[in-house]
């Protein structure tokens, strides 16, 4: 089953002589249960991508297509409903809020969803991603790579239907 479609995508930024294409008219599909990767130099629209595929950025033309749903055509309501269930980022500079603690961090966006905790599973991926000793600690007083950790751990929460991935080892040697 095609899980995600994406089709003649693009993004720009800027007008006329400045205009930079970021992603320009890229089309592909993914099945359930399939895992791809995305190679390109920097700059060269990897984190665009993502950020649109999660809906947390708008592409300009071209549609996204998931679980046989056009996500441009979601309201405000039911996209935010898409980021929270439907798919899961791990962000390439891992956006932990300064002021909660590292299990606050990872259990935020079931909270915010009104999930019921399952104090298991968090217990699991903590120390699953070596954060055992770190869990009532803030971001700031954790390496770039625990950092790293934290946001998996969160995403890996979510148990979402599609895991997006920015550069998610690149601070974990
Ligand atoms: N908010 C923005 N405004 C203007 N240009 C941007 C913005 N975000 C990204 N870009 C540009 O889009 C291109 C792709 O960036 P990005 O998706 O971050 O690349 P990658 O993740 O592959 O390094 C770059 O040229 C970058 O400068
Ligand atoms: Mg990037």
């Amino acid at each position: 089953m095609e899980i995600l479609k994406v089709e003649k995508l693009s993004k720009y930024y800027g007008e006329n002589e400045t205009k930079i294409k970021a992603i320009d008219d890229i089309s592909f599909s993914v099945e359930q249960g399939e895992f791809i990767s995305i190679i390109g130099a920097s700059g060269s629209g990897k984190s665009t991508l993502l950020h649109i595929l999660g809906g947390i950025d708008k592409a300009s033309a071209g549609r996204v297509i998931v679980d046989n749903q056009d996500i441009s055509s979601l309201s405000e309501e039911d996209l935010a409903r898409y980021r929270r269930r439907k798919v899961s980022l791990i962000f390439q500079f891992y956006n932990l809020i300064p002021i909660l603690n590292v299990r606050e961090n990872i259990l935020l966006p079931s909270l915010l969803d009104n999930r019921k905790i399952d104090n298991n599973r968090v217990e699991e991926l903590i120390n699953i991603l070596g954060l055992t000793e770190k869990k009532d600690k803030l971001p700031n007083q954790l390496s770039g790579g625990e950092q790293q950790r934290v946001s998996i751990a969160r995403a890996l929460m979510n148990d979402a239907k599609i895991l997006l991935a920015d550069e998610p080892t690149r601070k974990l040697r």
